[in-house]
């Protein structure tokens, strides 16, 4: 094994215009976490409220879902107007408090750009539909008189849309639409389009957003005989983007979602001139294959297929998000068995994917929950935790869409679960009253007082991955042992080491793992600070219990390890 190169990387410091890099995101609805007002709908007000809650778990960054004015047939993501907030959740002059509130609270805020399509209500497609072939209006979305056209282009909401085509009988034409046949794609083909949301960029960054996330992005240019994804035209616009933000904004942030395979997905980020960050879709559910089979293979190899990234840019991974489990980026193969071993009844599938949540999709099981979080805070990439998910929220299959996972936060045993004092009836959603994860038991206020708790477990391994500089900025060395069940890599950034030794399987296991480059150095347990053997020159023996016992609680099998020692022995 190599020693590892010391580069000069930029790394996050505060102020850094590569912030990114180091932030703990957590995903929010506006709607689904605090109602101010009590009128059943979570509000900027209700948020401002709850900074300090997610101050004290110790995330870094704030990313809002959809808050625009919207008919909500796909939760906001169907604007109507991309310059105001949806009068449900407060005004525009809530959302400045509430910003200016996180940027002193030193969070730093996400929002949603939605590029590709609009609502059908939107002012743009009502001028649109009504505009006659060759006005300037006609050519803001894509028309046709042929359903057939573009016919390679994938069906996406397969198991509500039957065609990308809907025939508006205002226009008299057919309108294009990747998702919902109520939300038309724009055409960036037109330069009026391409400038009108450069003005919607400028609006939300001079307010002061720190990122944006490119929503549904692969798919803003369509050309014929091409799968309309990814295409060279959609990344050149993309770039275009990008060099406008620079030259107006030191330290903005673009991240792309973009649900591809690895080599597509990269694209995104260009020569470092295109996306900030990236999602990572298909690494997250190879960690659920992994963590079901207890063998590291499925994650060595998306990794072994993941190309290098440029050095001002970053993966963002998350294990559960408000959409459905995706499965669109695994073979057929590996989509049978993630439906076989987590979506066992039919309901909790959806187009291409399991609309469940975390704690449910692991059987609510705690060791397993603190596995799977010790993986998604130590692997290369800036991690994304979905609300609810830190208290273990549970969801409801039966309720229609993506909606089970999209249920008001627990708060409290209280009425509405802390939520609001509305009539319960006039709630978004109702609370989860499911026996296992009813919110009178599964709440912030109860795991407030036990220091045992899920919310306690998860505070403290986010304050162990802050004291790692190398965690979020380091290079990633994956170690080979001969036990496949034992996922061991290295995270280097200049003098600091962090070894991270995971456990996959419910029983204990034995593991050599070549640490040689480091002979000589101590391992120091993360979590306990108990010192381990000084590292020889011969393979390093380590014992990993299901049920590794540190100062603070029952850690299932995670053992980050650090050198406490300096620069000089990686002349050892
Ligand atoms: C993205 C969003 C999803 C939405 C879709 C269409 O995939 O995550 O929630 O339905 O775009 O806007
Ligand atoms: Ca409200």
């Amino acid at each position: 094994m190599q020693i590892p190169t010391i580069e000069t990387k930029e790394v996050a410091k505060p102020g850094s215009t590569v912030w990114f890099k180091e932030a703990l995101i957590y995903q929010l609805h506006i709607k689904t976490f605090c109602d101010a007002n009590n009128d059943g709908i979570g509000d900027f007000q209700g948020l401002l409220s709850k900074l300090d809650y997610l101050k004290n778990l110790g995330v870094s960054t704030i990313w809002l879902l959809p808050f625009y004015p919207s008919p909500l047939k796909d939760d906001g993501y169907d604007i109507a107007d991309c310059y105001n907030v949806h009068p449900s959740y407060g005004t525009l002059d809530d959302f400045r408090q509430f910003l200016d509130a996180a940027h002193n609270a030193g969070l730093r805020v996400i929002t949603e750009l939605v590029l590709n399509h609009t609502s059908d209500q939107h002012i743009w497609f009502q001028r649109s539909r009504r505009a006659v072939p060759g006005d300037p209006w006609r050519d803001y979305y894509v028309w046709s008189n042929d359903p057939q056209k573009y016919s390679e282009a994938r069906i996406i909401f397969k198991d509500t849309e039957v065609s990308n085509w809907t025939f508006d009988p205002v226009a008299g034409a057919y309108f294009w639409h990747r998702f919902y046949s109520h939300q038309p794609d724009l055409n960036y083909d037109n330069p009026e389009v391409r400038a009108a949301m450069f003005n919607v960029v400028d609006f939300w960054l001079d307010m002061g957003v720190d990122g944006l996330r490119l929503d549904a992005v692969p798919y803003l240019v369509e050309r014929e005989g091409t799968s309309c994804e990814n295409l060279p035209e959609t990344h050149a616009y993309l770039q275009e983007v990008r060099e406008h933000i620079d030259q107006k904004y030191q330290d903005r942030m673009l991240l792309a979602e973009a649900n591809q395979w690895p080599d597509d997905a990269v694209a995104y980020f260009g020569k470092g001139n295109e996306c900030h960050m990236a999602f990572h879709f298909p690494i997250m559910p190879r960690i659920y294959m992994s963590l079901h089979m207890e063998d590291r293979y499925p994650i060595v190899d998306i990794l072994d297929q993941t190309p290098s990234i440029p050095d001002n840019c970053q993966w963002a991974i998350f294990l559960r998000n408000h959409d459905e489990l995706t499965l669109e980026m695994v073979t057929e193969e590996e989509r049978d068995y993630m439906y076989r071993v987590y979506a066992r009844d039919s309901r909790a599938r959806l187009n291409l994917g399991i609309r469940r949540r975390l704690a449910p999709l692991l059987n609510n099981n705690r060791k397993k929950l603190e596995l799977i979080h010790g993986i998604l805070f130590s692997m290369p990439g800036s991690p994304i935790l979905y609300y609810g998910d830190e208290i273990g929220m549970g969801d409801n299959i039966y309720l229609g869409d993506r909606n089970g996972v999209r249920t008001p936060m627990q708060w409290s045993a209280d009425k509405n679960a802390g939520f609001s004092r509305a009539n319960p009836h006039s709630l978004y959603l109702p609370v989860n009253i499911d026996p296992e994860f009813h919110y009178e038991a599964i709440n912030v206020e109860v795991q407030e007082t036990n220091l045992s708790s899920f919310l306690w477990w998860m505070r403290r391994i986010i304050a162990i991955r802050k004291r790692f500089p190398a965690i979020g900025s380091g290079d990633f060395q994956m170690l080979a042992p001969t036990n496949n069940k034992v996922l061991a890599f290295t995270r280097t950034y200049e003098t600091q080491t962090v070894l991270i030794v995971i456990n996959l399987s419910r029983f204990s296991q034995a593991v050599e793992l070549d640490l040689k480059p480091w002979a000589g150095w101590t391992p120091e347990d993360a979590f306990g600070h108990s010192r381990f053997p000084v590292i020889k020159d011969t393979l390093y023996p380590i014992t990993l219990g299901p049920n590794i016992r540190t100062r603070f609680n029952q850690l299932h099998a995670t053992v980050p390890m650090v050198s406490q020692q300096g620069a000089q022995h990686y002349q050892c």
